[in-house]
């Protein structure tokens, strides 16, 4: 047991200093302390960086056609800048027709047509520069869109060059279907029905793990790796900082491609993930492109459990730097289904975190993104009595946790779920196709599927982003956004958060400064002190002689509550309702209070 312990070791490794070289365009700023040991952790811009994820569709339209741009994010980069993100993840702004808002990629080295030229994107890499900012992309490359080249080739012929760049295998022969085939085997698509689509020019089925119209691409081919290096070497050429890569431990599929068991099928990511190549094609990527790079990777681990995560993060294997685990941020489903959960089951996730992950292994802390609904409506309390303490308590616990934390666009104003009524309100095509395989077949009622979206939608996040109490909460000047704007945008927005110095946005501002300038709170070891209370989540970070204690009350009633073990406060760092209280033995908590105490 060695919570408190060796005072902060700042030891220089010099063979460390060696692996820094730059995008040619740009100078990014210097690592911290150039790589120095803390902790024993190596220290790196990356683990001390917040993320602030944007959804480029939602976030603002320059031009008034409805839809959000580059040239909108240029405009709103300072907002960012002053509320102290590092580094900006944009989700795909790449040339696609959207069948998945991007995540279907027509031309890996296009601007997508809507959200401006290559040109403003350059404008918008400069901008972020000039901030002392860093900006990684979006790396889609388990799949490209049907419309890519590569795939029209491919799907034109069994000799094409290009065939070898996607999974097509031949069905298994059924005079009773239509095709005269059944897929090739049973897997199933994310986005419902088979994960194989029969096509009748060559009489051949394709593999794709998602919507029809993302064809998976083949990685055993050499050629497909080479054009994937190749086109991540252009973007870190012009001087990105790295990538977010989707779904990437999908990547590698199963020799032979079996059918699942049924117990397979019941947990269908972690079956197609951490297939027999993922690990040496991630290792054969960093060694080509990340290597040459001093760049930024996080990893989509979907079907990646906390045990197999050092496998894939360990920085002595020359992989990603950090991923995605689910565990946290899926902890209120079943499969698509929304559940109940418990504060102990959602604490013992960081613990066993802290415990499995040692200083060679960093994590990441986020519970939302583009794929899930808000921060507030999931994990807090959105009705107007804690909406606003819920939501800095949050901010409080992701900016305090273990790990780099990822914050997503419209989280540091409360923005909450949408109002969903009926199914035209929903873009999703997961939601689609759900819809047609689920309730226009009857197995499951129009009114449970619909209760069931309002919790779990994804486009409870995808709604624009609330600037100012305009119409459209000024994000569009068009009368109509592709997304509509959540109807609480008059009283949640950007503008009137700006001028509160009490607002959400403010607090996330002092919390991630707080965070900047504590090591603890970014290196120090982490320690759940009461992990089976229900309502209170208390935890220390310590580096050395630097102590803080965090202090949540995630529950919406009040709380006595009394700290053993001979801890004392020595000052309140931050608090998100206004208190004095110092003794740790005797705390008075409100509902959703959360405090960050310096120990002695
Ligand atoms: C994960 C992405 O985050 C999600 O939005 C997308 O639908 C799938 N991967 C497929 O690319
Ligand atoms: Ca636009």
């Amino acid at each position: 047991m060695n919570l408190y312990r060796a005072a902060l070791a700042l030891i220089v490794a010099p063979s460390l200093l060696l692996a820094v070289s730059y995008a040619q365009t740009a100078t990014p700023p210097q690592p911290s302390a150039h790589n120095a040991i803390v902790n024993g952790y190596q220290s790196q811009w990356w683990k001390e960086a917040v993320v602030y994820q944007v959804y480029p569709r939602s976030f603002k339209d320059s031009n008034g056609d409805g839809i959000g741009d580059l040239p909108g994010i240029t405009s709103k980069l300072d907002y960012l800048q002053k509320l102290g993100v590092k580094v900006i993840w944009l989700s795909p702004h790449f040339d696609s027709p959207n069948a998945d808002n991007g995540y279907d990629i027509r031309d890996y080295r296009k601007v997508m047509t809507e959200f401006g030229t290559m040109a403003d994107f350059d404008a918008l890499l400069a901008g972020i520069k000039q901030r002392h900012m860093r900006l990684i992309i979006d790396l889609v490359v388990n799949h490209s869109s049907d419309e890519h080249k590569w795939f029209v080739e491919s799907r034109s012929s069994k000799d094409s060059p290009y065939r070898d760049y996607y999974i097509w295998r031949p069905g298994k022969p059924n005079p009773a279907s239509p095709t005269g085939f059944d897929p090739p085997n049973n897997y199933p698509s994310f986005f419902s029905g088979s994960a194989w689509q029969y096509d009748p020019g060559t009489k051949e089925y394709y593999l794709h793990y998602f919507a029809v119209k993302q064809p998976d691409l083949n990685w055993d081919n050499p050629k497909v790796r080479a054009e994937v290096f190749d086109l991540m070497k252009f973007w870190l050429d012009k001087g990105v900082d790295g990538f977010r890569m989707d779904v990437i431990p999908l990547i590698s599929k199963r020799a032979g491609l079996p059918d699942l068991t049924p117990e397979e099928l019941k947990n269908v990511g972690k079956a197609y993930a951490n297939g027999p190549h993922m690990q040496e094609y991630l290792q054969e990527m960093n060694r080509n492109v990340m290597a040459k790079y001093d760049v930024m990777t996080v990893g989509e681990a979907l079907g990646i459990s906390l045990q197999q995560t050092p496998s894939i993060v360990d920085d002595r294997r020359h992989e990603l730097n950090m991923i995605f685990n689910f565990d946290a941020i899926r902890i209120n489903r079943e499969g698509r289904q929304w559940k109940s959960w418990t504060l102990p089951e959602f604490k013992a996730i960081y613990a066993e975190h802290a415990s499995k992950l040692d200083v060679h292994s960093w994590d990441t802390v986020f519970l939302s993104n583009h794929d899930n609904p808000r921060l507030v409506s999931s994990f807090g309390d959105d009705s107007p009595a804690f909406r606003v303490a819920s939501a800095k308590l949050l901010a409080t616990m992701l900016l305090s946790l273990r790990g780099t934390p990822f914050i997503y666009q419209g989280d540091e104003l409360g923005m909450t779920n949408y109002p969903f009524k009926a199914i035209g309100d929903f873009d999703d095509i997961e939601v689609k196709n759900a819809y047609k395989a689920d309730v226009l077949t009857g197995k499951v009622s129009e009114q449970a599927y619909l209760a069931n979206l309002r919790h779990m939608s994804r486009d409870n996040a995808r709604t624009p982003m609330q600037w100012d109490g305009s119409s459209n909460g000024g994000f569009t000047t068009a009368p109509k956004a592709w997304l509509a704007v959540n109807p609480n945008y008059k009283e949640i927005n950007a503008k009137e958060e700006l001028a509160d110095p009490d607002s959400i946005y403010n607090y996330y501002r002092r919390m991630i400064a707080l965070r900047d300038h504590t090591p603890a709170l970014i290196y120090g070891d982490y320690k759940d002190i009461d992990p089976q209370n229900k309502a209170i989540f208390p935890y220390t970070r310590v580096l050395g002689q630097e102590k803080y204690l965090v202090i949540l009350n995630l529950s919406s009633d009040p709380v006595s509550y009394s700290l053993s073990g001979g801890l004392k406060a020595r000052a309140i760092v931050i608090s998100n309702l206004p208190t004095a209280e110092k003794d740790l033995s005797n705390l008075k908590l409100r509902a959703w209070e959360a405090r960050v105490y310096k120990l002695e």
